[in-house]
């Protein structure tokens, strides 16, 4: 007979401004690892973002739309609010280098502190992938470099327009 568990819920929070292929090796594991993966957007108002949270959303979907057990949802407020509202019992963050840990670690002891039923889970990026990051990619991009080969051909699309617009504002 086969086992019944309910399902294995884990939410992967960032502000994927935009998200990249680092990212995405993040969510592809993950999506291993977990039966339901949601990729959580934050809204984050304190935050400045480049994209509206809208396209961060459209931008994520699209990168993860091969993925089927993963679905992208855009959240306000604490991330372990969120957790809990979708039945999720766990947190996935990816690590790059040292740089990342103490931050990280900040956020997983308020995060446990909030919420200690969540467990946090931390995924060492690819190595291919450690060094990247969105900002970095929106940098490079705007200063005409390529950058197709970290990131999806959607996020390229939206990098592309992002500039042309920026270009036009001049
Ligand atoms: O991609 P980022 O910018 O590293 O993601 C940071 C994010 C969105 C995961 C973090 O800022 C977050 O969880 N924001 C939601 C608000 C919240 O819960 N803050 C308290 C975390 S300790």
């Amino acid at each position: 007979m086969m086992s019944q568990h309910p399902p294995r819920v884990a939410v992967y929070p960032g502000s994927f401004d935009p998200f990249t292929r680092a990212h995405l090796d993040i969510a592809q594991r993950a999506s291993r690892m977990w039966d339901e993966l949601i990729v959580a957007v934050a809204q984050d108002a304190e935050k400045s973002h480049v994209f509206s949270l809208e396209d961060r959303v459209r931008m994520a979907a699209e990168a993860c739309c091969s993925l089927p057990n993963v679905r992208v949802e855009a959240f306000a407020g604490l991330v372990v609010n969120f957790a809990k509202l979708r039945g999720a019992c766990w947190i996935v963050k990816g690590l790059r280098t040292v740089a990342d840990f103490e931050r990280e670690m900040q956020m997983g002891e308020m995060n446990h502190a909030l919420a200690p039923q969540l467990e946090t889970c931390y995924l060492m990026a690819a190595r291919e992938w450690a060094f990247l990051s969105s900002s970095l990619v929106r940098h490079v991009h705007a200063l005409g470099g390529d950058v197709s080969r970290f990131v999806t051909p959607g996020v390229l699309r939206m990098l592309d327009t992002l500039r042309a617009g920026e270009a036009g504002d001049t």
